[in-house]
């Protein structure tokens, strides 16, 4: 263990860079092996200053997200199973604590999840840079009279937490980080004004919360703010004088929004990022959502917006005002990939020139619950040309995805990603002649339940897919044929040269992947195959599929399988 710890240290000790050192040591605050939300990580690295200041919040979480980069690299951080969170192993949350306590002014006090019901002593807050006592059962805090080294407190998730001593932050001039989520705050006391170096402040998800001091003033240095599901129903128009804000995250009942006139969300000019969360049981009336679609059309400076338009006519207002005034919107949302623009677009139907025109500037499109279209191309094939990412659940209506009568050359050109689930009625993916150049940069195709979809790669769709590195193909019920023998004669042995990863599940009726023992599969690693009980041969020959390591497949499926000869079948049985 000592050399395994000797040999990490030297990994900790070649980054290059302060700042990735000090990133690396914050991640000791989190229990060992537990899921950190990588935008959250990111955002108190910021507010600890650690990712040196620039201008532009945005452009310092790009910097934190490199960094994170960075130490996945060299294995001090981990990737976990959960999208978007990091984990850090055992050994180096040790690791980490004892170099912090081995550096004079890093010490950090982590004892997230202890079942602790005290605080630890004073002396123990006195001497700590960093504080973690989240997942906990405090009920109070000490007061402290003496933690003027202190530049984050994380107190979240600890439920019968019910109140802070009213001297509590007076020494706590250097606190930059304060967490306080679901815990059983209901108001935050009168020393509050002593945290003018705060930067990132969470009250977020406690109901019992309904007032923020209007002595929130006094926090000029606030960047991030998040009070979200509380019982706040009026932000303080002293907010407006936070000229650092830069990130703000409520929930619409925080708004007041029967005084329409406050003006508050408007009034924060440096805002860039903007969560509102609506409870999708609350109606609103016309002119609260004409009056927050004109809040936040003033925010020129809002680079993420995530809000929920009950209303395509709603979009319309808010997308209208926005060319009016000649500031570009992003409608933001994280779907996979990082900082894209992102809509998602529920339970409507037809079409909508506002949609069409917001697509013209979409990255990743969620089409969910849509009805009456029978192809994407009614949106316009020439206003999706930017998607990188696209999906389509559960549509009744439609028919194909692209109508190629309509498409033009190099149509999705910048599409890698495609997902298809629940279209109960689709036939194809293209439909009628292909057009140069499309789908050229397709690297995913992921088809789920599209019971009467017969063709995947009709109308030479499948000579377009040289980037194409992993299919998946479940629930359709209607295929016998992966690569139809009637539409694909003459292939090239090469067809399908990227395709790494080939899943096929649940297709009762497939009877072949391909039509004959001709191509190369040059790619291939692993096949992924459960309940299709009609495939019995696989497109494998002694000498194709040279990159194959894996097959993954029922014990029945594999006894019934017919090869052309028992060679070919003790080769496959090798990467079972
Ligand atoms: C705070 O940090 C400084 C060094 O930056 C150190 O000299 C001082 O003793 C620390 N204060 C406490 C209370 O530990
Ligand atoms: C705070 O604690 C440090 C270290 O124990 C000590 O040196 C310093 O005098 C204390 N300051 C106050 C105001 O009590
Ligand atoms: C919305 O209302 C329904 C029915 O009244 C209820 O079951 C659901 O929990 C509510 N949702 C929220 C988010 O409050
Ligand atoms: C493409 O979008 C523009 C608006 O930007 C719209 O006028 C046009 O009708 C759209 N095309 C289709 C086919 O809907
Ligand atoms: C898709 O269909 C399956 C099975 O009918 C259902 O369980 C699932 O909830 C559906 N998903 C969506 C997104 O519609
Ligand atoms: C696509 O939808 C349009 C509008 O409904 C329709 O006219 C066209 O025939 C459809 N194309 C295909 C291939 O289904």
């Amino acid at each position: 263990m000592n050399e395994m710890l000797e040999f990490l240290k030297f990994c900790y000790e070649d980054l290059d860079g302060e700042n990735k050192k000090v990133c690396f040591l914050y991640g000791a605050l989190f229990l060992e092996d537990s899921n950190i939300f990588v935008d959250y990580l990111v955002e108190c690295w910021k507010a600890e200053g650690f990712l040196h200041s620039v201008d532009e919040f945005r452009d310092a979480c790009d910097r934190g997200h490199n960094i994170l980069d960075n130490l996945i690299k060299v294995s001090l951080l981990e990737k976990s199973a959960v999208k978007r969170h990091v984990r850090m192993n055992r050994v180096l949350c040790s690791m980490a604590l004892k170099i912090s306590s081995e550096v004079s002014d890093h010490n950090i006090l982590a004892r997230p999840c202890e079942g602790l019901k005290q605080s630890p002593k004073e002396e123990e807050w006195t001497s700590a840079r960093q504080i973690s006592l989240m997942d906990n059962d405090l009920c109070s805090l000490p007061a402290i009279s003496n933690c003027t080294n202190l530049s984050t407190l994380l107190l979240q998730r600890n439920n019968n937490l019910m109140m802070i001593p009213e001297s509590f932050f007076l020494s706590m001039q250097r606190l930059r980080v304060l967490d306080l989520h679901v815990t059983a705050i209901t108001s935050l006391p009168p020393s509050l004004p002593c945290l003018t170096h705060l930067r990132a402040l969470y009250l977020n998800s406690y109901k019992g919360l309904i007032e923020l001091s209007s002595s929130l003033e006094a926090l000029v240095h606030l960047e991030v703010l998040d009070i979200r599901h509380t019982g706040i129903i009026a932000l303080p128009i002293q907010i407006g004088r936070l000229i650092q804000m830069r990130c703000l995250r409520m929930s619409l009942s925080n708004l007041d929004t029967t005084n329409p006139m406050s003006k508050v969300i408007s009034s924060i000019s440096s805002l860039e990022e903007l969560m509102i969360d609506v409870d999708p049981n609350t109606s609103w009336s016309d002119q609260v959502m004409k009056t927050i679609t004109e809040e936040v059309s003033a925010l020129t400076r809002l680079t993420s917006l995530t809000f929920f338009f009950p209303k395509v006519e709603c979009l319309a207002i808010f997308f209208s005002i926005g060319i009016y005034n000649s500031v570009k919107y992003h409608i933001l949302d994280y779907f996979e990939y990082q900082l894209c623009k992102c809509l998602k677009y529920a339970n409507d139907e037809g079409t909508h020139p506002m949609i069409s025109e917001v697509l013209t500037k979409t990255e990743v499109f969620e089409l969910i619950d849509h009805r009456n279209i029978l192809n994407l191309s009614e949106f316009g094939t020439e206003n999706l040309s930017e998607l990188r990412a696209c999906s389509v659940e559960g549509c009744k209506d439609i028919r194909c995805i692209i109508d190629g009568d309509v498409a033009p050359p190099h149509a999705f050109k910048c599409l890698e990603r495609m997902v298809i689930k629940n279209a109960s009625s689709l036939h194809s993916i293209w439909k009628g002649p292909m057009t140069v150049g499309s789908l050229g940069r397709m690297t995913s195709l992921t088809l789920f339940n599209c019971p009467e979809l017969k063709k995947i790669f009709s109308n030479g769709l499948i000579k377009q897919l040289s980037e194409l590195k992993h299919l998946s193909v479940e629930v359709c019920h209607k295929i016998e044929e992966i690569i139809i023998k009637i539409e694909n004669h003459c292939l090239d042995p090469r067809t399908l040269p990227s395709l790494k990863k080939l899943v096929l599940h649940d297709l009762p009726n497939l009877r072949s992947i391909a039509l004959n023992d001709l191509l190369i599969w040059p790619s291939l690693e692993r096949l992924d195959i459960a309940s299709c009980p009609s495939l019995l041969k696989p497109p494998f020959t002694s000498i194709n599929a040279i990159n194959l390591k894996s097959i993954d497949a029922e014990q029945s499926w594999w006894s019934t399988l017919v090869c052309q000869d028992d060679a070919i079948k003790e080769r496959l049985r090798s990467f079972l």
